[in-house]
């Protein structure tokens, strides 16, 4: 049975079929979301960031103590071969995950033997155009993550179970992202996703102290900020900031940046996208030498799929 054009599926290394894609029951990555992954993307056919995000893999593997069953080069290879195998011409999404691996039942994580290493390609989902050029709306969802002040935070776990129900509480409401609001009130990060608002010309996002998910994308924005000189300051975000902002935006690998333009159904101050969203997105693109044609130049193609975002 081929792979669909686009999709690839690696176990521990080997191409396996979609017939042959499969995972043991007794993996702990089933049995106890005992696992961590990332998600990069291609632009012209290659892995953008790579290292970062490999790196970032072995980072959220030591806080979560999970020894990894490949070196960060040997990885690196695997990710490459995986985008160079897989058919088709499009743009590709790539999920690494790495699960503790199977072992008798119980919580011991002594009990596991070797870690299960798994690449998913697949074509990418992009947001509608549309999202990138009127912006999207969100909702604020004050929980607890799995991991959220814990000696794990920050770190990538494939338990995302707190989000997805933030995310199903968003998409109930219309809104295309859920921001998640700590116990004591920190605007912390999106389901999937950075935080940043604008205010009086000053670019605010919050802290990695916070636990939030240091993402690749926010890095490459921050380095953008400076580079056109757009200051910003690294700093507690609350429902205040975010109610009398100028503009406010998230970013993630598969969206880059994508305006907020409502909150709970209220407007960000006009309504529509800011020019200091679009400045940092553009200057993002141009630092990483990725296509200059930005997004919200695209024809409304429309959506690719309804909803949600490919992961
Ligand atoms: N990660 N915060 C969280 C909780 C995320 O899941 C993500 C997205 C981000 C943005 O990080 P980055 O710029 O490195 O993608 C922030 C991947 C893309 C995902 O889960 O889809």
């Amino acid at each position: 049975m081929e792979a669909q054009p686009g999709s690839l599926v690696l176990i521990n290394g080997e191409v396996v079929t979609p017939d042959r894609a499969v995972v043991s029951v007794h993996d702990r990555g089933f049995l106890y979301g005992d696992s961590i992954f990332e998600v990069l993307r291609t632009y012209d056919r290659k892995p953008y960031a790579l290292a970062e995000h490999v790196e970032r893999l072995f980072q959220s593997a030591g806080r979560v103590a999970i020894d990894m069953p490949v070196s960060r080069q040997a990885l690196e290879a695997e990710i490459l071969s995986a985008v160079a195998q897989t058919s088709g011409a499009g743009e590709l999404v790539v999920r690494v995950q790495i699960t503790r691996g199977i072992g008798p039942l119980g919580l011991d994580p002594t009990l596991a033997r070797e870690p299960l290493r798994v690449i998913l390609v697949e074509p990418i989902v992009l947001p509608h155009a549309d999202d990138y050029r009127k912006g999207i709306g969100v909702v604020l969802v004050q929980t607890e993550r799995t991991t959220d002040n814990t000696p794990a935070a920050g770190a990538k776990v494939a338990n995302y179970l707190v989000s997805l129900l933030a995310l199903r509480e968003a998409y109930a409401k219309g809104a295309k992202e859920a921001i998640i609001v700590d116990g004591r009130g920190r605007v912390l990060e999106g389901t999937t996703s950075n935080v940043f608002v604008v205010k009086d010309k000053v670019i605010l996002t919050p802290p990695e102290s916070e636990g939030i998910l240091p993402g690749i994308t926010r890095i490459g924005l921050l380095e953008a900020a400076a580079a056109i000189n757009s200051p910003v300051r690294i700093t507690t975000l609350t429902r205040g900031d975010l109610s009398s902002a100028d503009e406010v935006f998230i970013s993630s690998t598969v969206r880059e940046v994508l305006p907020v333009v409502r909150i709970d159904g209220e407007p960000v101050a006009a309504g529509e996208p800011g020019p200091v969203t679009r400045a940092v997105h553009t200057q993002f693109r141009k630092g990483a030498g990725l296509p200059m044609r930005m997004p919200w130049q695209e024809p409304s193609l429309g959506p690719l799929r309804p909803g949600g975002l490919g992961k």
